[in-house]
C-alpha cells in the first residue's frame, strides 16, 4: 500500500493494486503529461509497453487527455483513435487525472476481454483518479516534472 511517499509511489500502487485485484485487467498504467507528450510513470502488468511515450494527438491516450474526457472503447479494433499496444488487447479504458480544469494525466487500462468495462467501473475509476489528482496538485515531482495542462 502507499504510505504518503509521493505521487510516483501512489501511482505505482494503484496500478499494482488494479492489475492483481481485478482479473479482467490485463496491464493498468499511469501516464502524465509533460508539455506535447504523456509519460509513463508506472504500471503493472505481464509486460512493459513500447509505449513510455505518446504524443498528446496519438492514441486514446492522447484522445483523453487533450480532451480531459474518458474514453470507454469496448472493441479496440472498431476505434479509428486506437494506438495498437498489446496484440491480445481488446477492450480499453482511459479515465483523466483531472481536477479544477487541469488535466494532469490518466489511468489506462488495457482487456484482453471485449466490453471489459462497465458503467459502475467508470465511476470508481473517476474516484480514484479524483485521489490521484488530488495528489498530482500537491506532489514536488509532478510540478517539477510541469506535469499537466
Ligand atoms: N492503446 C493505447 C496506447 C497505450 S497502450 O495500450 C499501453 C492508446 O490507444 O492510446
Amino acid at each position: 500500500a502507499a504510505r504518503g511517499r509521493g505521487f510516483r509511489e501512489l501511482a505505482q500502487a494503484v496500478c499494482s493494486h488494479l492489475y492483481r485485484a481485478y482479473p479482467h485487467y490485463s496491464w493498468v498504467g499511469v501516464y502524465m503529461i509533460e508539455g506535447d507528450r504523456l509519460k509513463l510513470w508506472a504500471w503493472d502488468g505481464p509486460q512493459p509497453t513500447q509505449h513510455v511515450e505518446i504524443p498528446l494527438n496519438a492514441g486514446l491516450c492522447g484522445w483523453a487527455a487533450s480532451t480531459g474526457q474518458l474514453a470507454n472503447v469496448p472493441d479496440v479494433r472498431k476505434d479509428p483513435r486506437y494506438l495498437q499496444c498489446f496484440l491480445s488487447c481488446q477492450s480499453e479504458i482511459v479515465v483523466p487525472i483531472a481536477r479544477g480544469g487541469k488535466v494532469y494525466g490518466e489511468i489506462d487500462i488495457d482487456s484482453d476481454r471485449l466490453a471489459a468495462f462497465g458503467a459502475e467501473e467508470e465511476t470508481f475509476l473517476q474516484e480514484a483518479c479524483a485521489i490521484l489528482a488530488e495528489r498530482a496538485a500537491a506532489d514536488a515531482e509532478v510540478q517539477a516534472a510541469g506535469a499537466g495542462r
